[in-house]
């Protein structure tokens, strides 16, 4: 079966927009180097494919992330295709920013942690210094006309610290948008969260004020509970996914981070309920098994293992 049978359920969106992070996300954590033709033939891949947002890359420290260390080379191979509001790059600092300007790039994604030892250990910061980084990368982007995400990381678990509390989450993404962001996304970085998690967790950010039509979920799937956390999000009133081809992924500053939720996975099940995504399930499929066969090892998305008939 090349596709699943229609059944709607009540209270959920009529379209979601996926938010593909395979390029970014995924490729961040590879051992070895994925060459830069490979990465910008598999974005073209994915706006075939009808991935209307596409993650292109990072324009981080490359000591820090050797892998996308290549990304003006890509955005440069990508062309037109790689710029505007819905190909974001992410950018931890000013540095950063110019880089990413200096490229013609229109939308960025910062991205804050919502636990100490993570802000070390991603940013080399502390919960409040990242704000002070963060701060002037907002206000010159907006100035310059960009679309602005930012992204909260451990927002569900952290694997140092544990429990992650609800306030301190809604505190971290309160101060994120009161910087001036257009869209945050709430990371569960290490996939520990769980449904009811997820609407409290929305609830609480609600009630900060934060309007649910500005949020996105980024699950990792570690634990096996992204495609459940996505359905309980849709159900609280969220419309924005996060996803990454194939599986693919993970963050190389979190000890047991794995890939995200699979973007196949995704879309099967949203197609089951006759949800909009604008994607082509067959030719999403076919670009992930092309990339696992780049990269050398099959696909974790189960749907694509399923529709390519890979054991
Ligand atoms: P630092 O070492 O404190 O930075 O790192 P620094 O300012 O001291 O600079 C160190 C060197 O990096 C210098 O070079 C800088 O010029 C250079 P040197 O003089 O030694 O040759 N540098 C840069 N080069 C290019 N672009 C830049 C840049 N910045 C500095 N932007 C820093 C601080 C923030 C830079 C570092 O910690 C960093 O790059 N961190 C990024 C880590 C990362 O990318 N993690 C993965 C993404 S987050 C994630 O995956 C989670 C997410 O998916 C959501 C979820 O799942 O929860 C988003
Ligand atoms: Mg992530």
């Amino acid at each position: 079966m090349r596709e699943p049978q229609i059944e709607p359920a009540e209270g959920l969106p009529e379209r979601v927009r996926i938010y593909e992070v395979g390029p970014r996300d995924g490729l961040q954590n590879e051992q070895g180097i994925v060459p830069v033709a490979d990465k910008a033939e598999f974005v073209r891949m994915l706006a075939q494919a009808g991935l209307g947002t596409i993650e292109v890359t990072s324009f981080v420290s490359p000591r820090w992330v050797p892998q996308l260390a290549d990304a003006a080379d890509l955005l440069a191979n990508l062309g037109e295709l790689g710029l505007g509001k819905d190909r974001p790059v992410l950018v931890p600092n000013e540095k950063g920013l110019d880089r990413a300007l200096d490229l013609g790039v229109t939308s960025v994604a910062i991205f804050a942690s919502a636990t100490q030892t993570f802000a070390e250990k991603n940013l080399n910061s502390s919960v409040d210094g990242q704000f002070d980084m963060f701060a002037p990368v907002v206000r010159r982007a907006k100035d310059a006309g960009m679309w602005v995400r930012a992204y909260v990381s451990m927002a569900f678990g952290d694997p140092w610290e544990g429990h992650v509390p609800i306030a301190d989450v809604v505190e971290v993404s309160r101060r994120l948008m009161d910087l001036g962001a257009d869209e945050l996304s709430l990371g569960d970085t290490i996939g520990v969260g769980t449904t009811g998690h997820v609407t409290r967790l929305l609830d609480g950010v609600e009630a900060a004020g934060i309007g649910l039509d500005d949020v996105a979920v980024h699950f990792h799937d570690t634990y096996g509970q992204a495609l459940a956390n996505t359905l309980a999000a849709l159900r609280r009133g969220v419309s924005i996914v996060d996803a990454s081809a194939g599986g693919l992924g993970g963050c190389p500053y979190a000890k047991s981070a794995t890939g995200n939720l699979a973007t196949e996975d995704l879309v099967w099940a949203l197609h089951g309920l006759g949800i909009e995504t604008g994607v082509d399930l067959d030719q999403l499929v076919a670009t992930s098994a092309w990339m696992a066969g780049r990269l050398g090892r099959p696909s974790p998305s189960a749907v694509v293992r399923a529709l390519t008939g890979a054991s």
